[in-house]
């Protein structure tokens, strides 16, 4: 699968996000590759941590709109959604280097790794409201958690960008480095991972995440109801139609 890269080294396998043409948009195939990929670094014990990275100038424009209109994902086992149940239950330390637009499941898959480093070209954005959407994820909880009420509500009512600054401000990202050195610096976190002893990192994360997983599982399973029942509500089809059209939608009568 030539738009995901997978590469295992040292005891870390790195998935990186490689159609640039499209601006890293995400197809049903790339989902089911990353999935895939996630789940032989969960059940290879020779793989130790997973890294999630992208380009230089952009991590990921989210779903790709054309080929989210021709295989829409209306059941839970959709490509899309295995990929989030497998990103969110993942057992092993996972790390992204994100520099340039993480837009949608660009910043949303994000909630669910363990470490982030950013490229100060960085911008983040869920802009799930002005797609006719709802947000999926687990990140109609996460968000708000994560930043507080009225941040998340800037960031998922109004669906306006944060940069890297905002973002390390209320903890999405760990550090900002100079976009030519994220990938290395996530690398070199994995690294150093991969050097512990993993039934530790395994039991802590674990620990870490237990008091919420069942809320997140749950709170994402009911996200993809609402997202797959939305996909053919009108609002949607209006922003998708003026998304390949060009064109600002027009919400005026949905
Ligand atoms: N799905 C399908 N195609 C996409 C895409 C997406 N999510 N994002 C970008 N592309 C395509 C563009 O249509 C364009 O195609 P073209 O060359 O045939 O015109 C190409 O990728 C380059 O994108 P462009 O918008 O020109 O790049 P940019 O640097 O000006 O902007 C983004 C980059 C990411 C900010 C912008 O492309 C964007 O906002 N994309 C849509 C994001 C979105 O709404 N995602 C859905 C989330 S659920």
């Amino acid at each position: 699968m030539q738009d995901i890269l997978i590469h295992v080294a040292d005891g870390v396998l790195t998935l990186t996000i490689s159609r640039v043409d499209r601006k890293n948009a995400f197809t049903a195939a790339m989902y089911t590759a990353m999935a895939d990929g996630l789940d032989q670094a969960q059940n290879d014990p020779a793989i130790r941590v997973a890294v999630i990275q992208g380009d230089i100038t952009v991590f990921s424009a989210g779903n790709d709109i054309g080929d989210f209109l021709s295989n829409a994902p209306t059941s839970q086992d959709a490509p899309v959604f295995r990929f989030l149940r497998t990103i969110t239950t993942f057992p092993k330390p996972l790390v992204a280097a994100v520099c340039g637009p993480a837009v949608g499941i660009g910043t949303t898959l994000l909630f669910h790794c363990d470490l982030v480093y950013a490229g100060d070209n960085a911008a983040f954005s869920l802009p799930f409201v002005n797609l006719g959407l709802c947000p999926e994820a687990g990140s109609s909880l996460l968000v708000p958690q994560m930043m507080g009420y009225h941040r998340a509500a800037e960031a998922l009512l109004l669906g306006e960008p944060f940069m890297a600054e905002a973002a390390l401000e209320v903890g999405l990202v760990n550090r900002i480095v100079p976009p030519t050195e994220a990938n290395a610096m996530a690398q070199a976190q994995a690294r150093k991972l991969a050097a512990k002893p993993m039934a530790s990192l395994i039991e802590t994360k674990r620990l870490m995440k237990k008091g919420q997983m069942d809320q997140v599982l749950a709170q994402s399973a009911e996200e993809a109801q609402s997202f797959g029942r939305m996909l053919h509500a009108p609002a949607a089809k209006e922003a998708f139609a003026a998304f390949m059209e060009k064109r600002k939608p027009d919400f005026s009568k949905v």
